[in-house]
């Protein structure tokens, strides 16, 4: 256990040395009564906003969003990557899409091992190796198809603009870009765009211009999905993974597709809520733990005081424990979702718990279900329209830039999602997350994500669309974001902005962020057996509260970028 700890401790810093954390660019809380965006990045949020304005709805708004966000946060907005999506129509049509990505047809199990069977970490987080085939471009064109109102070409105008013309780059994105020159300069397609010629290094008010992609999005716009995994672009991703030690092929491009799914649902106190099911774990974490919470009473206590955090905590260490067995690609190993969703079963699971008695990770074990055979830098956006579409998307390329791969001649950068995979049982992620054999590498397999895009209704009407960015910690202060609301009445600025904790079962720490829980809670949650580590940030979040009177409130973490642009 302790070298595993160890491993997870240092796999950890990896990954958090990559996030960016700023305060630099603090988002301003704002209500709209026409429509609202809330992203990472301000240029994508006025790119939403622009299609909003002319009459579009959330899903055209958050088709112009993601293709803006590839172009102005290249380090988490993509169309090398994927993600999830959940979204609530006008008539009270409740969806979502799964655009994750998928392991090459030509993947294996042990494609991270070394011939001792070790894990060589590296591999699956840098080079062409760590990619899996992305989804993203198919992804945005299936929702507009299904629930758009615009074309592609004119959802697609302002990030074209914004990659042929250029823009300016704020102080954080210029560091961002800084801090990943090392990694970036190892890959010349990389090089090429993301360094200057002489090196230097970038600074605010440089403008900073995208040919390539240009071109390759209007590929997309003018050819949709064969813009992208045919073609001039599906070939220069092939050509670009050959050279980089890549597996990806153009049959696996050309047989990529999104998939419609079934949100979790889940209810709490007078709230209904949607949530994305595996091969997300957001949905299934969440739905336990709301469900947790109410049988250890959690609306009895004052918000991150000691026993409001114990009873958190224990319910998440109890669901992560469970997911990290459990969850995969509902499409190649068979989940218990009913059984891990099952009231029964979660009352069961939480009846040892002690109100003044942290539990011990190492005894607690994810649930056994009997009648289930084995087979075998992320960001996140929200849309509300004038016509009362709500859509909440989480997407990435995983860790900060992805696998530091741009595809040359193609301008943009290659995920390095294969690390969110089970590469050896046991062995942690990236994110210190252990995984099992439901979320071991298999051809066309989907890995296991965290993202968690959520929608909340209150009578039948939206009340709060939400996720973010940082692993793990996404269903963490997703989740708390929304408790905020629903149990302490916040508005939009006070739920995004209360501080939080995280405990995702191993490492068994329970992490707060330092500066806001007082020497006092820190003792108590100690007395209690708690090991707590004080830290900076909890994840990076953007949400929307829609409020009785019609008004759309949007915020954006001030931990990090972020932007709310509405009308
Ligand atoms: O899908 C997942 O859970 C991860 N690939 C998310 C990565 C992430 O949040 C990195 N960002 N900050």
């Amino acid at each position: 256990m302790s070298r595993i700890l160890l491993k997870t401790l240092l796999l950890s810093l990896f990954f958090f040395s990559q996030f960016e954390l700023t305060s630099a660019q603090v988002s301003q809380p704002a209500s709209f009564q026409n429509g609202v965006v809330t992203s990472a990045d301000r240029y994508a949020s006025e790119a939403g906003l622009e299609i909003l304005q002319m009459g579009g709805n959330a899903i055209d708004a958050v088709v112009a969003v993601q293709f803006a966000l590839a172009v102005t946060l290249p380090r988490a907005g993509n169309i090398g990557g994927g993600g999830f999506m959940v979204l609530h129509t006008r008539d009270g049509e409740i969806n979502t899409l799964d655009f994750r990505e998928k392991a090459p047809a030509r993947a294996t199990r042990d494609m991270y091992l070394d011939e001792d069977g070790e894990y060589i970490s590296d591999k699956s987080k840098v080079g062409g190796l760590a990619s899996g085939v992305p989804g993203t471009v198919d992804g945005m064109i299936t929702a507009l198809e299904r629930y758009g109102t615009l074309a592609l070409e004119i959802v697609m105008e302002p990030a074209i603009r914004l990659a042929e013309d250029g823009y300016i780059l704020s102080h954080s994105h210029a560091r961002s870009l800084n801090n990943a020159a090392e990694r970036l300069s190892r890959f010349d397609g990389s090089k090429d765009i993301f360094l200057k010629p002489d090196g230097a290094p970038w600074k605010a008010g440089d403008l900073f211009v995208q040919k390539d992609l240009a071109e390759s999005l209007k590929r997309i716009a003018s050819m949709g999905r064969r813009g992208f995994y045919s073609g001039l672009t599906g070939r220069l991703i092939v050509e670009e993974m050959n050279r980089t030690g890549g597996i990806i092929t153009l049959r696996d491009l050309r047989d990529y597709k999104s998939v419609w799914r079934n949100p979790v649902k889940t209810e709490f106190h007078d709230f209904e809520l949607y949530m994305m099911p595996p091969p997300s774990s957001g949905g299934i974490v969440m739905k336990q733990v709301l469900n947790m919470l109410s049988e250890v009473n959690i609306e009895e206590y004052s918000l991150n005081s000691a026993d409001y955090v114990h009873r958190l905590a224990e319910s998440f260490r109890r669901s992560f424990a469970d997911r990290n067995y459990w969850l995969g690609d509902p499409d190649y190993s068979e989940i218990p979702v009913a059984e891990l969703l099952e009231q029964k079963y979660l009352s069961d699971r939480i009846s040892d718990f002690d109100p003044t008695m942290a539990s011990s990770s190492e005894s607690i074990s994810h649930g056994k279900f009997n009648d289930v055979i084995e087979s075998d830098e992320t960001t996140h956006f929200n849309v509300a329209d004038q016509y009362g579409n709500v859509v909440a998307v989480n997407t990435t390329l995983n860790g900060s830039f992805g696998s530091f791969v741009t595809v040359s001649g193609a301008g943009f950068l290659m995920n390095n999602e294969m690390d969110d995979f089970s590469a050896k049982p046991g062995e942690p992620n990236m994110f210190g997350l252990i995984g099992a054999e439901a979320n071991s590498i298999e051809p066309g397999k989907r890995m296991l994500s965290s993202m968690s895009p959520t929608i909340a209704l209150k009578n039948g009407k939206p009340v709060f669309a939400g996720g973010g960015a940082g692993g793990p910690r996404i269903i963490t202060a997703t989740l708390q974001n929304f408790l905020n609301m629903a149990l302490f009445e916040m508005n939009a600025n006070q739920a995004i902005s209360a501080p939080r904790i995280h405990h995702q079962w191993l490492p068994d720490n329970l992490y707060v962020e330092g500066l806001y829980f007082s020497d006092d809670t820190v003792r108590r949650l100690e007395e209690y057996g708690h090991r707590v580590e004080k830290i900076g940030s909890i994840a990076l979040t953007h949400i929307i509260i829609l409020n009785e009177d019609g008004m759309m409130s949007g915020a954006s973490d001030s931990r990090g970028d972020g932007y709310v642009a509405g009308y």
